[in-house]
């Protein structure tokens, strides 16, 4: 699903990224956990096909970057991702908030064909938002906001979902209606592979038996979610000690 091999992205003269090599498979979900500006959101951006790597291959289903059109690759990739929510304009009514993930465009999504109706309503009633057609994007709260960007992510039906920290906003209770949905949208026929950035190990649910960790923009671990979470990688991970971890986790 997604290849990458020796790939380094620089950002503002510095290397961000570096000598990340990853490969992720068919029916594999991830999680990408790792300290503030470790470079996950550079990651899952570099996924989505908004940052060119300077050096390494990309390819993401497939598609090499160099050669692919990096909008086409935009339209198979859903994306969540807190830029997202800056952007939105606070009056797009809701329906349009999903339709735009059609193009690409942060609401901006002119007349509905018939069919993008009929996708905008399917993704409502996945995500229980029937009820609030019309509402303007700024009328919504936190967690309704979310649902609305997870359905543009979700509305043309991508192979591949990267959310970046998509519920850090969100109080237990929504967070547990959120992990619902996922689950559902995990165990569904032709789900996409979820890769998800979080902080929060609670949010690992166990449908994503894979985990990346990186640190100081390289790879510290990439395997099996029960390695990443024993305590003497996780420690290394956040640069604390074993015993300090052992205490936050208690
Ligand atoms: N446009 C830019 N110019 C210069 N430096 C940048 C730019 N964008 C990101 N960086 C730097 O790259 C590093 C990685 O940033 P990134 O946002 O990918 O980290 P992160 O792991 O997502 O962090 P967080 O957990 O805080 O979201 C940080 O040091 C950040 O300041
Ligand atoms: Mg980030």
């Amino acid at each position: 699903m997604l290849s990458l091999k020796n790939v380094f992205v620089r950002k503002g003269g510095k290397d961000i990224l570096k000598d990340i090599t990853w490969v992720t498979c068919p029916g594999e979900h991830w999680f990408v956990m790792g300290g503030n500006g470790s470079g996950k959101t550079t990651l899952m951006e570099l996924l989505a096909g908004y940052v060119w790597p300077q050096r390494g291959e990309v390819a993401v289903l497939g598609e090499k970057f160099g050669r692919v059109n990096l909008l086409d690759l935009r339209g198979r990739v859903g994306f969540v991702s807190p830029w997202i929510f800056r952007r939105m304009a606070q009056e797009v009514p809701l329906e349009d908030v999903v339709a735009s993930g059609f193009d690409g465009s942060v609401g901006h999504c002119g007349r509905k064909s018939a069919k993008v109706s009929a996708a905008v309503r399917r993704q409502l009633r996945f995500f229980g938002c029937e009820d609030l057609k019309g509402r303007e994007f700024g009328t919504l709260s936190s967690g309704q906001q979310l649902k609305a960007v997870l359905a543009r992510a979700l509305v043309h039906l991508p192979r591949i979902l990267i959310l970046d920290e998509p519920f850090s906003l969100l109080d237990i209770g929504a967070r547990l209606d959120m992990y619902s949905l996922l689950l559902k949208l995990a165990e569904a026929k032709n789900a996409p592979q979820i890769i998800m950035v979080t902080h929060h190990r609670e949010d690992i649910l166990p449908v994503f038996t894979r985990g990346l960790l990186l640190k100081d923009g390289r790879i510290l671990y990439k395997g099996p979610r029960e390695k990443a979470f024993q305590p003497g990688v996780l420690a290394k991970c956040f640069g604390l000690s074993v015993a300090t971890l052992k205490k936050v986790l208690v």
